[in-house]
């Protein structure tokens, strides 16, 4: 079928990529939002480090490796459009929001303002801090699907540090303006930090376009990298100005000097890293890297709003009320049905070969640029023989 992008959505183009990914030889993959599907080139490069580690050890270390985490940093700016030094590696998106919540200074300005649609794990770095005096907002969604950026402007003032929320909303795959959201957190003098888990790899992004100040993401979804290693933006500027108050030796300008009496800081975003990062994940990373740069994520963009538009006209016509947003352009690839029982619903998928998501009242779906139509018209047709919608 061919849309009205022009896109075949049943061939289209990048669906070549789909025999590299090998889930698909005896299954239907719907839940990259949750972990993207592990590619032939991303086991190599984790083969390639297992060789290396068996092969060579810690020698290993003082070229390729330490080339590795170089190269993993240039590639992760490349994607959001932003400078290398405006990189550090983290393990996990709680310990990159985390450094940063360390480094902000909440005496005159006490507040932190998040969204109710946020992913909780950024609202708790501050709700951990309230013994400490700080202060969470947390601004409501009318539907559910998005906050209108007015609605965060009105909470956000003079005693306002932060405003911390998501580019891509997990819990509705609405697209939020984060140009506007940075614009309403500098009118008061503060910072803005987003959430782009769920938007780097299958939405464009440019860190520096936006103005925001700190903007986290990494493999484990649409990046094709698996759990283990994300990165935090930290623009420029900020980068050489903020002190962090948690450290590790890899944040240290001459971390090689293992002198315990000072603690000189890289100038750049590399002082908000800490230790060892897992090289397994770097490695995988960088595999998964190999395809998001050889296609290119406008491309991507392009295949996956065919796919989710179709999916949800599709949706639609099986008595589905997709929870989505409503204009095409606030919506990214993640689709939300709902149901009276999203696990049961899920476990029916799941026993007819077809793995999707279930998240509290819904069913979610997921497309990239390795599915084709007839990939979520089966997962349909299998739901509407058990799904009280
Ligand atoms: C938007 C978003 N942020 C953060 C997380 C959790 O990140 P981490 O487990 O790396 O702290 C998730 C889920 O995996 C997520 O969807």
């Amino acid at each position: 079928m061919t849309l009205a992008s022009g896109l075949d959505v049943g061939a289209h183009p990048l669906a070549r990529y789909r025999n590299e990914f090998p889930i698909f030889r005896d299954q239907i993959y719907l839940n990259t939002c949750s972990l993207g599907a592990l590619g032939d080139r991303t086991r190599r490069r984790l083969e390639e480090f297992l060789d290396l580690w068996q092969a060579r050890g810690a020698s290993a270390w003082y070229d390729v490796w330490w080339a590795a985490l170089g190269e993993l940093r240039e590639r992760y700016a490349r994607t959001i459009r932003a400078g290398p030094d405006e990189i550090a590696l983290a393990p996990s998106i709680s310990v990159a929001i985390s450094a940063v919540a360390e480094a902000l200074d909440y005496r005159s300005r006490p507040r932190v303002v998040v969204t109710s649609l946020d992913f909780p794990t950024v609202a708790y770095q501050w709700l951990a801090k309230r013994a400490r005096g700080v202060e969470l907002t947390v601004v409501e969604s009318p539907d559910r699907i998005s906050v209108p950026v007015e609605a965060i402007a009105r909470v956000v003032d003079e005693r306002t540090a932060l405003v911390a929320t998501s580019h891509v909303y997990f819990t509705s795959g609405a697209i939020q303006d984060i140009q506007a959201v940075a614009a309403a957190a500098h009118a008061k003098g503060a910072l803005c930090l987003i959430d782009a888990y769920q938007s780097v790899g299958q939405v464009p992004v440019d860190a520096g376009a936006s103005g925001v100040d700190f903007l986290t993401a990494g493999g484990l979804k649409w990046l094709l990298g698996g759990p283990g290693v994300v990165f935090l933006y930290v623009r420029a500027e900020l980068a050489r100005r903020l002190a962090p108050t948690i450290a590790g030796w890899f944040g240290h300008r001459d971390q090689f000097a293992f002198d315990p009496r000072t603690l000189s800081w890289h100038d750049d975003a590399r002082r908000f890293e800490l230790g060892t990062p897992s090289l397994a994940a770097v490695y995988a990373q960088l595999g998964g890297l190999d395809y998001i740069d050889e296609i290119g994520i406008p491309a991507i963009r392009r295949v996956t709003a065919a796919l989710t538009e179709d999916l949800i006209d599709k949706a639609r016509d099986r008595g589905f009320r997709p929870h989505v947003a409503s204009r095409a352009d606030e919506r990214s690839a993640i689709v939300m049905l709902p149901a009276a029982d999203p696990a049961a619903a899920v476990r029916h998928l799941a026993t007819g070969g077809i793995i999707g998501d279930a998240r509290p009242g819904h069913i979610r779906l997921s497309p990239f640029f390795y599915n084709v139509q007839d990939d979520y018209v089966a997962a349909l047709e299998r739901l509407a023989t058990h799904v009280d919608h």
